[in-house]
């Protein structure tokens, strides 16, 4: 069943149509509708700085759809925590776990108000599974992992995969990126899975540092990170292949492929981030 519920602090959505957010940008590079001005215009500066982000963002969930089908299929996992959301793109991840087994179950958590507002298509559930959204933020853990939503679609004791996919460059160093990431993968039990993805300067270093402040001018604060710097993340779980790598060579599949409609390759530069898939022991 769908669950429908939405944790929402406050009550209130405040959507800040005169501002840029993250979540409204990156549908702007992806092509759809859930966008005001003020996104268009700090997507167009970014597009100006680094042209490779519309194809950065496509990659990026494409590589989703693959880590998603590995993740239920291979490692036959059955409970799904996704934080960093974005706004609901078809297919979303719940579309693609339950493909696999109907009675998937997936929690979503973002913490922009307009994806809250567009929550409804992320509750479609199959009936056998279920789905619920949590407004909350990453880096307060204590109020994505104890939300009641997430409490009552998630059985604690089973092993959850959990994916945070193109957020973690928007949670600097100084923020405590990685033992919030800790945070979370302590919470899980043994069994459960990571999947992120980050961006990277490695690949273009001066397009994407321009993009960076961008993004840190306008938008929110953000930090590319290394691939070392990305593979600490990982520390203390058991990377499934092929290890850390970009997107579009992770796992290719003739489906999706590794290039964007089967077009053409897709240069590391056009898509400046990192992959990886990891299992706890
Ligand atoms: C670039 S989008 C990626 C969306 C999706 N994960 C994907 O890979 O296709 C990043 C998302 O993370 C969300 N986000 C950013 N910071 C967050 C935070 N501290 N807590 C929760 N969500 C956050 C944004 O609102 C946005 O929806």
């Amino acid at each position: 069943m769908a669950d429908g519920s939405t944790g929402r602090p406050g009550g209130q959505l405040e959507l800040k149509m005169d501002r840029p957010h993250i979540a409204r940008v990156y549908d702007y590079y992806l092509g759809g509708k859930t966008n005001y001005e003020a996104d268009r215009y700090a997507g167009d500066q970014v597009l100006a700085a680094w042209p490779g982000a519309r194809t950065a963002a496509r990659t990026n969930r494409i590589f989703m759809h693959r880590a998603a089908r590995t993740l239920a299929r291979e490692l036959g996992l059955d409970q799904f925590l996704d934080i960093g959301t974005g706004i609901p793109t078809e297919p979303n991840l719940h579309q693609i776990v339950q493909g696999e087994n109907p009675r998937a179950r997936v929690v979503y958590v973002d913490n922009d108000p307009l994806v809250l507002a567009h929550a409804r298509a992320l509750m479609n559930s199959t009936p056998e599974g279920r789905t619920a959204y949590v407004h909350a933020d990453f880096t307060e853990p204590d109020s994505v992992l104890l939300a009641p939503e997430l409490t009552r679609t998630l059985d604690a004791g089973r092993p959850v995969a959990l994916s945070v996919l193109a957020l973690l460059h928007f949670v600097l160093d100084e923020d405590g990126a990685y033992g919030l990431v800790r945070r979370f993968v302590e919470a899980l039990p043994s069994g459960s899975a990571l999947v992120l993805t980050h961006g990277t300067s490695e690949f273009a270093p001066e397009a994407m540092g321009r993009a960076g402040r961008v993004y840190t001018d306008c938008v929110a604060r953000a930090q590319t990170r290394s691939r070392e710097e990305f593979a600490r993340f990982f520390d203390g779980l058991e990377l499934v292949d092929p290890g850390i790598e970009v997107p579009h060579r992770w796992r290719p599949d003739r489906q999706t492929g590794a290039c964007i409609g089967g077009a053409r390759d897709v240069a590391d530069a056009e898509v400046g981030l990192w992959a990886g898939l990891a299992v706890k022991p």
